[in-house]
């Protein structure tokens, strides 16, 4: 649309080489009018002022690594990349709300609240939420060692946060292949982009009640699901028995749990996916390919989630009237 719009100029040539610089934009930059260089002139700090802040934040707790980096999926695959999740309704039936959220770190909501008070004492009312959330994911995925990656910005918050809308868009730890290509699918992703992004859990904490069922009720003839290395079933089973409670969590990655690498591929050859929907990715022939290719070589998995992460920041994009610049994350202007 913005393409269109622009190549609708008064002086033809002007048209033509203005639309062939914003194809070019386009495809170096996605939609939306986005570019790495949206706040050059408002906010030229701003990438400073949100690395620092990140990373004030992670050296108090390592948790603020994976809580942002899942932050921002959620955020991006309802409705788009609005910081639509960060909303905090009175009613609680904000997106925030639903019951796939509920897991959601609250140290991924403080980082970017404290990201975006830093940012409005330098560039007041000019910086989204939506894109503090982009660059944060960016930079803690780097301050755990993994890849760097230019972020575009620009934006624009978003107007609605439904917990009704949540419902099945984010993949679920129970499904297999075919349900999970599905769900990113709908959203624009491919089964290569679904395996590259499932790196993300070479980060983080699961609660037991996740993939309990795995361990002791996996089907009516089997309790323990059988692509289970035995010796991480058992000390599954210590960290999580049956009747464990609902606070307790594991980390993801057993090897290396705060380090962003391709280890993860690695588990998954092993039996030590912590989920039937990361175990799957290995165990089921169709993604088998690409599990491998990741777990052989890190720079390719890099260089994939690089390229996965910033289709998902382009994803529902909010521009002209469909968004804002809070000023507070939690809450819509109005
Ligand atoms: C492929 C389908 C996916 C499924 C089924 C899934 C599901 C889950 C579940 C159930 C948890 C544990 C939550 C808890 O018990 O508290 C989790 C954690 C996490 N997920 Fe995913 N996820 C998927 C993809 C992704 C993607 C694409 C990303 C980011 C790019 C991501 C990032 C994370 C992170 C970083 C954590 C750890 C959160 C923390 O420690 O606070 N996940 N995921
Ligand atoms: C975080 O910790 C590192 C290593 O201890 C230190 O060098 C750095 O100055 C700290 N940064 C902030 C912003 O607190
Ligand atoms: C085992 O799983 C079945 C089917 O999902 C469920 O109906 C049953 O209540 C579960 N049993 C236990 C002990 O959790």
């Amino acid at each position: 649309m913005e393409k269109r719009r622009r190549s609708v100029c008064a002086v033809a040539a002007v048209a033509l080489v203005a639309a062939m610089l914003s194809l070019g934009e386009a495809a170096a930059y996605g939609g939306g009018g986005m570019s790495p260089d949206y706040y050059k002139t408002t906010c030229p700090q701003l990438e400073d002022i949100v690395l620092k802040e990140v990373t004030r934040k992670k050296n108090e707790t390592i948790v603020t690594i994976p809580a942002v980096l899942r932050l921002f999926f959620h955020d991006c695959l309802v409705n788009g990349c609005d910081a639509s999740v960060l909303i905090a309704s009175r009613s609680a039936d904000a997106e925030k709300n639903s019951p796939d959220d509920d897991s959601l770190a609250g140290d991924g909501y403080d980082t970017v609240n404290r990201v975006k008070a830093a940012v409005e004492q330098k560039c007041p009312g000019v910086v989204s939420c939506a894109d503090i959330l982009a660059l944060a994911a960016r930079d803690v995925v780097h301050l755990a060692s993994g890849p760097y990656w230019t972020v575009e910005l620009g934006r624009l918050d978003g107007l609605v946060s439904k917990a009704s809308d949540v419902e099945g868009k984010l993949p679920d730890p129970d499904m297999h292949v075919k349900e999970l290509t599905d769900i990113f699918y709908r959203s624009g992703l491919s089964q290569r982009d679904m395996v590259a992004l499932s790196g993300a859990h070479t980060v983080g904490f699961a609660h037991c009640s996740r993939f309990t069922k795995r361990l002791y009720n996996y089907s009516s003839t089997v309790k323990l699901d059988p692509s289970f290395n035995p010796e991480y079933a058992k000390r599954l089973m210590e960290a999580c028995p049956p009747d464990v409670g609902p606070t307790i969590a594991v980390n993801m990655d057993p090897f290396s749990p705060v380090v962003f690498d391709n280890i993860y591929y690695q588990n998954l050859k092993n039996g030590f996916g912590l989920f039937t929907s990361d175990q799957v990715l290995y165990a089921e022939g169709v993604s088998r390919k690409t599990v491998e290719e990741f777990a052989e070589s890190e720079p390719r998995f890099f260089q994939a989630f690089v390229e996965s992460m910033m289709k998902v920041g382009r994803l529902g994009v909010k521009t002209g009237n469909g968004g804002e610049i809070r000023r507070d994350c939690t809450a819509f202007n109005h």
